[in-house]
């Protein structure tokens, strides 16, 4: 059986986790290709929410295999907190059942003040990351300097690696007038999380070809974003990844003949967390709507930092740029609910850049600061859809809400999310 992809189509946070909760249910295998513990991805199930920031959503069916591909930059002591917070809540992590690439990139605490130190040096033009290190690990991914999880099978040299990047780390941290990092107590942790950690390292590459051959689904699950990607996002408000679908590719080791599905994830709004152009947002009384108040976990405020996230009106020019640069096969929307109660919702399906309807997002963010949207004002609706099952359950404003999204965005709606728990979904006939 081939594999399917799951890509966030906006700015991270779509609702990912509980559409990938859905599609694992069709999947054998649900694997991580990019980023890392910067993503927070969400599963309500019953009264239990889980939170998940490295380990695949796959991990809550009981059945599911899950892995973290070599694309991954992975803090081995989070990824043991995560383990244990998720062994607490009664779900079974085995070597058998969580496989971790030899290939995948260790974040180490120098690379986390290294991110804060950038991120102070930038003053006022901060990308507002989520300080997990995750730019300087992808660094020296990419400066060939990184250790990879691989390195852990022998604690000894992994030891005696670390210490060796740490000392290096400190000499720029102290260069640029920041705190160095102490290295002792640093290394005693990761070797720690080392000793836990091997079992699980393996050749995902080989796993996922091994499963594929055997007839198993595998779903690619994709944290942040499109608009967050290093190449076709607004850099440099960015993530230092590529979580579009050639990040899947490279990020597993996987060739593009065994992908079939390649799902778009949107939420019927648009939220951003960090810096960076954003044209449909919405300031006062309507972001606070969409925001909500905090007191639900569903709120718009960070999963993995707490931060409120800027709230705004659908963009169909992202959209569709998303849909292009990943070939979205289909669209999922999202938090459908939340639109209940406005009397008019709008969604921008062009932008005016200096007198010049564009409907293609400009590629600086320069241009995409001076983007004034058009929008295209839809009816909005009253009712309740969260007890919504069938398409013909939405009232009739929600339905051609979403079938007129679907048909800006040139794409099938696979199924449209209308609550956090995980039956609150609508399947659309395919
Ligand atoms: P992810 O990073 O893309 O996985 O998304 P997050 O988990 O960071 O944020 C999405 C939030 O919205 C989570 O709290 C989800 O539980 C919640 N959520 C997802 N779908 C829906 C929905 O249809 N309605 C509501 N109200 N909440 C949803
Ligand atoms: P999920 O998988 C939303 C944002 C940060 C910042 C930029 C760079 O939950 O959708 P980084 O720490 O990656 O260097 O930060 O990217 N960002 C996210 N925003 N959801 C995420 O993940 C994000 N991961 C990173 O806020 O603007
Ligand atoms: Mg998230």
């Amino acid at each position: 059986m081939p594999a399917t992809v799951l890509i966030g189509a906006q700015w991270g946070d779509e609702g990912k986790g509980r559409v990938a909760d859905w599609l694992a249910s069709q999947s054998s295998v649900v694997a991580r290709y990019a980023g890392g513990d910067n993503a927070g991805h969400t599963v309500a199930v019953g009264d239990k929410v889980y939170k998940l920031h490295l380990i695949p959503s796959g991990i809550v069916r009981e059945r599911v295999i899950c892995a973290l591909g070599n694309g991954l930059v992975i803090n081995p002591v989070n990824l043991v907190r995560e383990m244990d917070g998720l062994i607490a809540a009664g779900i079974s992590i085995t070597p058998q059942r969580l496989a971790i690439s030899v290939r995948a990139h260790i974040i180490t605490p120098a690379h986390i003040a290294l991110d804060r130190a950038a991120e102070t040096a930038r003053g006022a033009e901060a990308i507002g990351t989520t300080l997990r290190g995750i730019g300087p690990a992808y660094m020296d991914k990419t400066g060939r300097t990184g250790l990879r999880a691989g390195e852990m099978l022998d604690i000894e040299a992994f030891a005696e690696s670390l210490t060796r990047h740490i000392e290096s780390a400190n000499e720029r941290l102290i260069r640029k007038g920041f705190e160095p990092v102490a290295a002792g107590p640093a290394v005693a942790e990761y070797v720690t999380a080392a000793h836990r950690l091997r079992p699980y390292l393996t050749d995902v590459s080989e796993l996922l070809d091994e499963q594929l051959k055997a007839g198993a689904r595998v779903l690619c699950e994709g944290a942040q974003g499109t608009l967050l990607d290093i190449d076709h996002g607004d850099y440099p408000y960015v993530t230092s990844s590529s979580p579009t679908a050639g990040g899947a590719l490279t990020g597993l080791g996987i060739g593009p003949r065994v992908v079939d599905r390649v799902v778009g994830v949107a939420k019927s709004y648009s939220t951003r967390v960090g810096g960076g152009p954003m044209p449909t947002e919405l300031a006062g009384e309507l972001a606070d709507r969409l925001r909500g108040s905090g007191q639900h976990f569903w709120d718009e405020f960070g999963t993995t930092t707490g931060r409120p996230r800027r709230c705004g009106w659908l963009d169909m020019v992202q959209l569709r740029y998303a849909a292009r640069v990943n070939g979205f096969t289909e669209l999922v929307l999202t938090k459908l609910d939340i639109l209940t109660g406005f009397d008019a919702i709008q969604v921008a399906v062009a932008y005016d850049i200096d007198g010049q309807r564009r409907s293609t997002p400009p590629s600086t963010v320069r241009e995409l600061e001076r983007a004034q949207p058009i929008y295209e004002t839809f009816t909005g609706w009253q009712e309740d859809v969260q007890s919504a099952r069938q398409p013909d359950g939405l009232p009739s404003a929600a339905r051609a809400y979403v079938e007129g999204i679907s048909a800006l965005a040139g794409l099938p709606l696979t199924a449209v999310s209308v609550g956090p728990e995980r039956d609150q979904l609508v399947v659309f006939p395919g």
